[in-house]
């Protein structure tokens, strides 16, 4: 597939947005409207004013990314915590069902970081099961990372494009998905972010109408590692040396991974939409 130019892209959604805010604001002078009219376009225009927004901090983000000077500030975090916060924004069309083991091993993860991909997964897995139904959330420990699954039963995704769907711009272009906007922008973040972390996303889907799963994974903290180092020792079916080699590996690449933090930028040159309605204005 052909990548659309971002500066297009964004030309064309600013000058969209100025016809919108021209029109209505030309409609709402034009004559006396009652109230509920008023507040009706009013309305359209601020929607209109966060989705653009919100493309707009999809684009600086990705930017900044590629240009590599963001670096995520990783410390152990809990992200049993993160998923349980994730978990109460549900709507009642899509309520959210919690799978986290009792016990989960904190994640070497910037915390503001993992809940942006949260909020893209979540906000894709409502937006692309437009009828409603359950979304799955689970966190599990595999091979030294934790693995975390967003699960819904909505339109799915096609075999050949589960992994397009981390390209800049690309959308399914199925029946299912025509009505359902976005920027296919979302992915490409999260899987910046993951990688940035050491760790790896990808999509799973039967196929359409059957529902999709986005999993990601991120290494453990330092301090976890060893502990499942210490409880798996002398196992029969691991050999200890094996899970020293993976945890230097680990090690080796966060030490590179902080090595630039200086360089983070500050977020200032966001502009100012609240966290909420930058969800809000993808689903
Ligand atoms: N949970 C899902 N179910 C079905 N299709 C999905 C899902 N998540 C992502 N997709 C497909 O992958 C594309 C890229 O996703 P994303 O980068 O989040 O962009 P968008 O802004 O379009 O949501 C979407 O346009 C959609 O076609
Ligand atoms: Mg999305």
């Amino acid at each position: 597939m052909e990548h659309p130019d971002p500066l297009g892209v964004l030309g064309h959604e600013v000058r969209n947005l100025i016809a919108t805010f021209v029109g209505f604001t030309e409609l709402l002078l034009s004559q006396d409207w009652p109230p509920e009219k008023q507040r009706e376009y009013l309305e359209t225009m601020r929607n209109e004013g966060v989705r653009v927004s919100g493309f707009l901090n999809e684009l600086l983000d990705l930017q900044r990314m590629e240009a590599g000077v963001t670096t995520p500030h990783l410390r152990p975090t809990d992200l049993a915590g993160l998923l349980r916060f994730a978990a109460e924004v549900a709507a009642p069309k899509h309520p959210i069902e919690l799978e986290v083991p009792p016990e989960l091993p904190p994640a070497l993860a910037e915390p503001d970081r993992v809940q942006q991909v949260l909020a893209n997964l979540l906000s894709n897995a409502r937006k692309y099961s437009p009828r409603g139904g359950p979304i799955l959330l689970s966190a599990s420990v595999n091979n030294h990372h934790l693995e975390i699954s967003v699960e819904d039963s909505g339109v799915g995704i096609p075999k050949e494009a589960l992994e397009h769907v981390f390209e800049k711009f690309f959308r399914v272009e199925s029946l299912a998905h025509r009505d359902i906007r976005g920027t296919g922008l979302g992915l490409t973040i999260s899987r910046q972010i993951v990688e940035a972390h050491g760790g790896r996303i990808w999509a799973e889907s039967v196929g359409l109408g059957h529902g999709a799963r986005v999993v990601f994974s991120l290494p453990l903290a330092p301090a976890s590692a060893r502990q499942l180092e210490a409880a798996t020792a002398g196992s029969p079916l691991s050999s200890g040396g094996e899970h020293i080699a993976a945890h230097q590996r680990n090690a080796g690449h966060t030490g590179g991974l902080s090595r630039s933090t200086a360089a983070q930028p500050s977020r200032g040159t966001r502009i100012g939409v609240l966290a909420s309605n930058r969800q809000a204005a993808d689903g």
